[in-house]
């Protein structure tokens, strides 16, 4: 696992965005951000799990959080721009937005992937990875130092076999990960890392390995000193690097 211990003020006063905060691994990294103090906007598809998110960090007494519905999938440039606007009216910046949100896909040979799921998925994990950078790079330029970080896999660093467009789609967020740092390293102070979260128990792992025994892989909670260290202070020399949180 990924050693870092976070001091607990780590995050105190700064807003990131975590898309995908609903469920999962952008759940985890939401609590634990807001746990180090950070105010969490949090993005997804389904109201009832991010208010669920909001609820508990609340509970906390950490941070009060912002919920965001937002369909990365059905997204146009209107409704990004509408996003960013309402963040800058309520926040003014971004210190840190994770792209966590994706979708799996099928696994199935090439041949018989479905034209329609492929583009969903490289829609939801690359246009709309892109798309939420470009928006938000404004806003992140307005902070002092900012960090985004880019969701990679194993199926990105090394393609798997029958994993179609989830594998293109994560190759291809290196890539764009890659893209934006060299653009921005001398820029500005924004930096641009990439985490591999490793096999980690969450619904789509359950989705890709339905047999697999979820008490023996790494759950979400376990993976967050990658996650906690990438978005704090403690990371400013960290750019253009892949990161693997286990
Ligand atoms: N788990 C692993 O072993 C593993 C390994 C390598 C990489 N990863 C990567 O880690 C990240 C998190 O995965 P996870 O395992 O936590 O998956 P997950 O449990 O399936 O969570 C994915 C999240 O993305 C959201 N999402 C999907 N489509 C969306 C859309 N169109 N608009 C807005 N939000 C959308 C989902 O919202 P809903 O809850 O509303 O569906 C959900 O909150 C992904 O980038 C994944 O590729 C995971």
């Amino acid at each position: 696992m990924f050693d870092y211990q976070a001091p607990s003020d780590l995050l105190k006063d700064k807003i990131i965005l975590v898309s995908g905060a609903g469920s999962g691994i952008g759940k985890a990294a939401a609590l634990a951000y807001a746990h180090k103090g950070a105010t969490v906007i949090l993005l997804g598809r389904t109201v009832e799990k991010l208010e669920q998110v909001y609820d508990e960090i609340e509970k906390a007494g950490a941070p009060q959080a912002a919920i965001t519905p937002f369909d990365l999938a059905g997204a146009n440039d209107d409704n990004y721009q509408e996003l960013v606007n309402s963040i800058h009216a309520n926040f003014g910046r971004l210190d840190g937005l994770l792209n966590n949100a994706s979708i799996l896909g099928t696994l199935t040979p090439i041949q018989s992937y479905s034209l329609n799921t492929w583009n969903q998925v490289i829609q939801t994990n690359l246009n709309a990875q892109f798309a939420l950078s470009k928006y938000c790079l404004p806003l992140l330029q307005e902070a002092e130092n900012a960090s985004i970080i880019f969701t990679s896999s194993g199926a990105g660093r090394k393609p798997y076999a029958y994993w179609g467009a989830y594998s293109v789609s994560k190759a291809a967020t290196e890539a764009l990960a890659q893209v934006l740092f060299l653009e921005l390293e001398n820029t500005s102070k924004i930096r641009v890392n990439t985490i591999n979260p490793g096999s980690t128990a969450t619904k789509m792992r359950s989705q890709a390995f339905p047999g697999e025994n979820p008490e023996k892989v790494a759950k979400a909670e376990d993976i967050m000193p990658a996650y906690l260290y990438l978005m704090g202070n403690g990371s400013l020399q960290e750019n253009g690097k892949q990161f693997d949180a286990q």
